[in-house]
């Protein structure tokens, strides 16, 4: 096993200021791929545009010989990729600086050649001893593989490595995995990356609960009826058949992306910071999470899913996944958490929603829309990017008759700061994975467990329900949460 790479200070301290990385080569494997073309080009670029990248640093894109690209075929590739995907265009010195930077080395497993020659001539390039950061953006079939390269070639040496998730597709092939990853690299080296965890808003949920007084103390089963956490898309799968097919919304989404949500909102307040003690309070609720119930899951697939491009004409994948979650510790025993996500759906959102229980009292005649949706009480944190944050309370209507309606105050990022240093998700893990800071990407124990609650469903799925493009998805899902109803901010 290699040495484990040093974290830097920052990395020990969740940074005040903002911190530039040390010098680094990043590697991108599956370069020409949708992940690299869509997000970490454009992403690596606006990290140099706003003066984040290092002082010097490299970039090889990375992919098997047949997709091999020149340099500058790899440099006109990133260019249209940041064209189109980018939120800077790609002109003028900025461009052109980082094109510079832009190189591409081949690497099969058994003919790894061209890529150690990349690496050592952007070593050279900047001189002395720059970081190494390889991000795997390639298929979870080639993980294993692309990991043994870089164990037997030796550039996993102190290097630190982004690995994408899915991490595994059930419990087994995850251990199986990490198991493989633990070979070349120690834990302390392994960045498995959840994008959702980059987002600002998620960050906040830690702001929001832990740096205010006032909501903890209401932050439990005594006060809270139950959590939703909400991601409808209206996206089909954008031809991704390959992947979806075999992956499927609950390992896509669920399992990874509103786990890790959950993981933030039910976590007990950490002791600090650091990677270590976030780290553990997530894995403390996963641990405490019951294997899934298969009578709380409903599992969805749209009308004409079968008809796309590389599907299967019986296929049983899902691109609807709701579910019934038990927390079972001393804050949330009792309290539902429900959750879903699903492909064209009505539209999208990403929204945790934290109902409060109505008071003993009711004293006043509230009507019966209100008593229905049961919205008087809640807190809705938007994690779209920018997102907001909103309370919605039970307020009196002006007039001589005491009639209650429902009111809202609202935080919005957009109008709130400056968001000078805003960046997308996969922007910010970069950052962070260049600093060194573990404290928002998953951990091998976190992972395993996830997959341990999930077994009951992955072993035995209940049949897909169809639903109609642009619909909510199939009834059951009404069914599964009610007495409550969904909530999106814009009333379904
Ligand atoms: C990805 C999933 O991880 O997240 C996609 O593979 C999904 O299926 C996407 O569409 C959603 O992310 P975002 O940032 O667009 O909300």
């Amino acid at each position: 096993m290699s040495p484990a790479a040093k974290p830097t200070k920052t990395a020990r301290r969740r940074k005040m200021a903002i911190a530039v990385p040390d010098n680094h080569v990043i590697v991108v494997f599956g370069a020409t791929g949708d992940l690299a073309k869509r997000k970490l080009l454009p992403g690596l670029f606006h990290l140099a545009k706003a003066g984040l990248m290092p002082a010097k640093y490299q970039i090889i894109g990375s992919s098997p010989a047949p997709s091999a690209l020149s340099d500058d075929d790899f440099r006109r590739h990133a260019k249209e990729a940041v064209r189109e995907f980018g939120s800077s265009r790609p002109t003028g010195a900025a461009w052109q600086a980082f094109e510079t930077a832009l190189h591409f080395g081949a690497a099969d497993p058994n003919d790894p050649a061209p890529l150690v020659a990349a690496v050592q001539a952007a070593e050279k390039e900047i001189g002395g001893h720059p970081r190494r950061l390889f991000h795997l953006a390639v298929p979870p079939g080639a993980f294993g593989s692309v990991v043994g390269m870089l164990g037997d070639t030796g550039l996993a040496e102190g290097s630190r490595v982004i690995i994408e998730k899915p991490f595994g597709t059930d419990l087994a092939s995850a251990q199986a995995l990490n198991q493989t990853v633990h070979s070349v690299f120690a834990e302390s080296q392994v960045f498995r990356i959840d994008h959702f965890l980059g987002k600002e808003s998620v960050d906040n949920i830690l702001a929001l609960r832990f740096a205010n007084g006032f909501l903890e103390p209401i932050w439990n089963r005594d006060h809270v009826s139950h959590v939703q956490i909400d991601v409808p898309e209206t996206i089909g799968i954008e031809g991704r058949a390959e992947f979806f097919e075999k992956t499927g919304t609950f390992r896509d989404m669920i399992v990874t992306h509103l786990f890790q949500v959950l993981g933030f909102v039910a976590m007990e307040p950490p002791t600090s910071l650091n990677a270590k003690p976030l780290r553990d309070e997530k894995q403390k609720v996963f641990d405490a999470m019951r294997p899934l119930d298969l009578a709380h899951v409903v599992r969805g697939q749209y009308r004409g899913y079968r008809a796309e491009a590389g599907v299967a004409r019986d296929s049983q994948t899902e691109t609807f996944a709701a579910l019934r979650v038990e927390v079972d510790n001393w804050r949330w025993a009792g309290v539902p958490f429900y959750l879903r996500s699903g492909k064209s759906l009505g539209q999208r959102r990403s929204v945790t929603t934290v109902n409060f229980k109505e008071p003993t009292l009711r004293m006043f005649p509230t009507d019966a829309r209100i008593d229905k949706d049961g919205r008087g009480n809640q807190l809705v944190i938007d994690f779209d990017d920018p997102g907001w944050i909103a309370a919605r309370f039970l307020a009196k209507e002006p007039g001589p008759a005491m009639r209650l309606g429902e009111a809202e105050m609202i935080f919005r990022y957009a109008d709130s700061f400056v968001r000078a240093h805003e960046l997308e998700g996969y922007e910010r893990l970069i950052l962070e994975a260049m600093l060194g800071d573990q404290s928002l990407f998953t951990r091998s124990d976190g992972i395993e467990r996830l997959w341990e609650i999930s077994a009951p469903l992955i072993e035995n799925p209940p049949p897909v329900e169809l639903y109609s493009p642009g619909s909510w998805g199939p009834e059951a899902a009404h069914k599964l949460i009610a007495p409550h109803r969904w909530y999106l901010p814009d009333g379904h």
